[in-house]
């Protein structure tokens, strides 16, 4: 079974690229950009990778986004994880950034968005691995910021394909960025959010982002489960969930294989993603490898999740057909 996962073309639509940023890599831009860190090694670095809920991997996560500096590094970065996920059969990947995490530190947007764009371009030319953009707005900053995101977003409009809504989701509603969402819209962006597993007024969440923004897509979304109304809904209009089995484990303690199971007996679009896979310790290969044996998947059923993710990826429809 693990064979038959790690040969199988795949696809990830749930990656954050600051989530990718391993431990080596941060030392050496650390020592390139003179930048003290908090830890002596990288094994001491990963030892503090001990969270237990979604506040306390953001604050590490965040942290550690200080060595990246120069449109090099934003490079690097992202070539180094579109090599890795070439290296695992990933053909086509959906690449969420954070801009807010960097303009907040004084990096320019160019900077940022320059850099992944140009190593997007060689990893496509160079490995055979596409990928497209998501711009992601963090919900525990103002709308009004990001607005001005957006703006600043407007010159690359043709380097994303839609826009996403990530970090601290505690008394931060979907409804809060109504009308950013709209705009995002308007310029011909998808859109998706996450609801993250086990939030506070999660079904509220899902159910504004549903019928108040109009979502695309749903990253995680696993607690709909707890409504018939909600799954019908997101039954009906063929929207994907984004679910991210180890990043879920530090949470609610499981890879969450049960819900999972349930959503593909509903026949909802249930994809598998790794979400911050150098935090968690774990790439697209080893979510599914690991969920697997949690749940005891037939070929059949990885079939359908591998290829749930080329269904409701924003590939045109001509190109998601080479991959089904
Ligand atoms: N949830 C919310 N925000 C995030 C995550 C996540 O899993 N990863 C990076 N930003
Ligand atoms: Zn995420």
């Amino acid at each position: 079974m693990q064979a038959f996962i790690e040969q199988m073309p795949k696809a990830e639509l749930h990656v954050h690229l600051e989530g990718t940023l391993e431990p080596e890599l941060s030392f050496a831009l650390a020592k390139k950009n003179n930048v003290p860190l908090d830890y002596q090694t990288p094994e001491e670095l990963i030892a503090a990778y001990n969270f237990y809920d979604l506040p306390s991997f953001l604050t590490i996560y965040y942290a550690a986004m200080k060595v990246l500096c120069e449109e090099e590094d934003f490079y690097q970065l992202t070539w180094d994880y579109l090599s890795k996920a070439r290296s695992q059969e990933t053909l086509y990947c959906e690449l969420f950034f954070d801009p807010q995490a960097h303009t907040s530190r004084g990096i320019a947007f160019d900077t940022v968005i320059r850099g992944i764009h140009r190593a997007q371009i060689d990893a496509e030319e160079k490995l055979g691995i596409k990928s497209q953009l998501i711009m992601c707005f963090l919900r525990d900053m103002s709308a009004e910021s990001a607005m001005e995101h957006l703006l600043m977003a407007e010159p690359y409009r043709h380097w994303l394909i839609g826009v996403g809504l990530d970090s601290d989701e505690k008394h931060n509603p979907p409804v809060k960025f109504a009308e950013v969402f709209r705009k995002a819209r308007d310029m011909g962006l998808k859109l998706t959010m996450h609801c993250d597993v086990n939030q506070l007024n999660t079904l509220v969440h899902i159910s504004q982002c549903l019928d108040d923004i109009q979502v695309d897509r749903i990253d995680h979304g696993i607690n709909s489960l707890e409504s018939d109304t909600l799954c019908e809904a997101i039954k009906a209009r063929g929207l994907g969930l984004t679910i991210c089995p180890v990043s879920n484990r530090f949470v609610v303690q499981s890879l969450t294989s049960n819900e999972i199971r349930q959503m593909l007996e509903k026949g909802m679009l249930a994809t598998i993603n790794s979400d911050d896979p150098a935090y968690f310790r774990a790439y697209l290969n080893e979510n599914l490898i690991e969920l697997q044996r949690e749940g005891n998947f037939n070929t059949e059923e990885i079939t359908t999740l591998v290829g749930n993710a080329f269904r409701v990826s924003w590939l045109p429809e001509p190109e998601k057909q080479v991959y089904l």
